[in-house]
């Protein structure tokens, strides 16, 4: 039993590919943008700044926004040197074998899924508030997940959405990228109105103190607020679309993920500047800090913006999501239909009708507000494993050749990856620790039962 087994590395030069090529590096760091800038700074950011770590939440997002920079330098390198579909999950594949690529892949799913139902969620708050501003109400039952004290039990909204954006993702990944596009430009001017008016309304005396629940509040805001930037490991999904991935992929993940840091910051500096945090703790802090100052039409046009680019942060998703199961499935791990290409959108369209279908079931039913923390500690573990990757890609492969994407400081930088997402890891709760096993343990039994019986890899002995 060979447990690991790899893919070859130039797996993409003799597997036929389907995917149309037509991506560049401005619609990658779009599709990058898409996927980050959303729930996180536009309703996590209030909550984690009046309850975890009060106006020092700046350092908490330098902190987290640090950690992902050292793991997107190595999603970089990996995307430069081994320029195949699937991401972090065909990295690790090809480097440290099959069991160790399924089960990044099965977290993968996990942190996708997780994150797509409560971005549909949060979305469909935002919608309930718009339509409830109308005097149009939804019957109690249907307004949010399965939570009987509250009388809620499925969010009809969140179903809604996830299938329309499925709908929109199986037509192409140019079009959806071109909807997606536009918000994310809608999504940026109304940060930046939001930057230039609240700029003049800040008073320093709002940032202190500064670090009212201490250090360690400093440190669980950075394991909250980590969510706001997962996403950018959506562009390494893309990479087979990609007109010239060894360039592009890297300049696409760092570029999306410097951009969204400098907004954040921007950001987090303005709402705690404007507003004393403790008055934070609302579902909509962006907008809130606009009434606050009594400017109820900017407030009224960020909510708005909220809405769409919750929207571009769905669609980012599913793309990405779509996109990392057809991988799979092409490698025999997931079951072979679900990496059908259609012949007209040659989009996957199986495995995108599937994880809309997952997605919207989750969004709908079941309540997600804690699973955001699972989402995270997901993600910190595969970025651990992405890490000490470099480390054997190095060892295995040498340094990278010119014109190749090269972490700096290796293997010092990767240690120090693998220490912060550990660090920030053991800042979670002991129920999430647990969740986070289940899954695991879960990912290992479809890997005994299905995939390890399935492989392509068979195929080749
Ligand atoms: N980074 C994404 C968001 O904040 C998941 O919504």
């Amino acid at each position: 039993m060979d447990l690991f087994r790899k893919k070859p590395m130039n797996t993409a030069l003799h597997e036929k590919i389907t995917l149309k090529k037509e991506l560049k590096t401005f619609d990658l760091i779009l599709l990058g943008l898409g996927a980050i800038v959303g729930t996180g700074i536009f309703v996590i950011t209030g909550t984690a700044a009046a309850t975890t770590a009060g106006p020092a939440l700046i350092v908490s997002f330098i902190i987290a926004a640090f950690s992902c920079a050292l793991s997107a330098m190595c999603y970089a390198e990996f995307a430069s040197r081994v320029p195949v579909g699937g991401g972090a999950y065909s990295y690790i594949y090809t480097i440290f074998g099959e069991l160790l690529g399924w089960l990044v892949g099965w977290l993968l799913i996990c942190e996708y899924l997780l994150a797509n139902a409560s971005v549909a969620s949060g979305w469909s708050g935002y919608v309930h508030g718009f339509l409830d501003g109308m005097g149009l109400h939804f019957p109690q039952a249907l307004r949010a997940s399965y939570d009987p004290a509250n009388g809620t039990y499925v969010d009809v909204i969140a179903i809604a959405i996830t299938l329309i954006v499925t709908y929109i993702v199986v037509q192409g990944a140019k079009k959806a990228l071109r909807l997606n596009n536009l918000m994310v430009i809608i999504k940026f001017s109304l940060i930046a109105l939001f930057i230039v008016v609240g700029i003049f309304y800040v008073k320093p005396v709002n940032w202190t103190p500064f670090a009212p629940f201490g250090l360690k509040g400093i440190t669980s805001g950075a394991a909250i607020v980590f969510f706001a930037f997962l996403g950018f490991d959506a562009v390494s999904t893309a990479a087979e679309e990609v007109k010239n991935p060894q360039k592009d992929v890297p300049r696409g993940i760092i570029g999306s993920l410097g951009i969204a840091t400098v907004l954040y910051i921007g950001v987090t500096l303005i709402l705690t500047g404007i507003v004393p945090f403790t008055h934070l703790d609302v579902k909509d802090p962006v907008a809130f800090a606009m009434r606050f100052i009594g400017h109820d039409m900017i407030a009224g046009m960020i909510s708005v913006g909220a809405i769409l680019t919750l929207l571009t942060v769905l669609i980012s998703m599913t793309y990405g999501l779509a996109r990392l199961v057809y991988t799979i499935s092409r490698d025999g791990l997931l079951p072979i239909t679900l990496s059908e290409v259609n012949e007209k959108t040659k989009t996957p369209h199986k495995a995108t009708v599937v994880v809309g279908i997952i997605s919207a079931i989750l969004a709908g039913i079941i309540p997600l507000n804690q699973l955001a923390a699972l989402t995270n500690i997901v993600t910190l573990m595969v970025f651990v494993i992405i890490a000490a990757g470099i480390l054997q890609l190095r060892k295995d492969h040498g340094k990278p050749k010119s014109g190749e994407f090269k972490v700096p400081g290796v293997p010092f930088f990767p240690v120090v990856s693998i220490i912060v997402c550990f660090y920030l890891m053991f800042q979670l709760s002991l129920t999430v620790w647990i969740m986070f096993a289940v899954w695991l343990i879960l990912g290992l039994v479809v890997y005994s039962f299905y995939g390890y019986r399935h492989s392509r890899l068979n195929d080749e002995n």
